[in-house]
């Protein structure tokens, strides 16, 4: 829809600076391709958020999500992984997976609320040497 794209750039190059300082383009640039869905929380015509999801034959992975900052603690980080896991139930894939730092207690508590483990750890995995981890569910 118009304007999403823009939203998406906007509020990813505030989300991920921390661990890309290209994260506007380059989420931007995850959202063109094949097996690709972006979903954007919408209330009152306003852009709440978004999640950006990539499938292969047998898993699917959340690309990217992330909330605007005024809106976070109120269920729409909640909201999108549950439509995550709607459309990957949907496409058919076995599993749904995502990276994120190991640092990021909101991402790790949101992700273990909805159902996902801790799979394994990837030290060092971005650009300033931040350690990731890789978190899977079974749908
Ligand atoms: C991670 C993020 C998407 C969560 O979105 P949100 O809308 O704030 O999440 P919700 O309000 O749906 O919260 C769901 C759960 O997450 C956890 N959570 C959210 N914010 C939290 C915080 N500041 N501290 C601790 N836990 C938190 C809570 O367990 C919450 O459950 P509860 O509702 O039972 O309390 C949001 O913080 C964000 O956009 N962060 C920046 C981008 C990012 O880090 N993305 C993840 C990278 S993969």
């Amino acid at each position: 829809m118009a304007g999403d794209d823009a939203f998406i750039e906007r509020l990813s190059r505030q989300a991920f600076a921390d661990f890309d300082p290209l994260a506007g383009p380059h989420t931007l640039s995850l959202t063109q391709g094949d097996g690709v869905v972006t979903r954007v929380a919408v209330r009152d015509g306003e852009r709440l958020g978004f999640v950006v999801l990539q499938f292969g034959p047998s898993v699917g992975w959340i690309q990217a999500i992330a909330v605007s900052p005024s809106e976070r603690g109120q269920g729409v980080g909640r909201t999108l992984v549950a439509e995550a896991i709607r459309v990957a139930r949907r496409t058919g894939v076995r599993r749904l997976r995502l990276t994120t730092a190991q640092a990021n207690v909101e991402a790790l508590e949101l992700f273990l609320k909805c159902g996902f483990a801790i799979e394994r750890r990837v030290p060092r995995h971005y650009a300033r040497g931040q350690d990731a981890c890789v978190l899977g569910r079974a749908l």
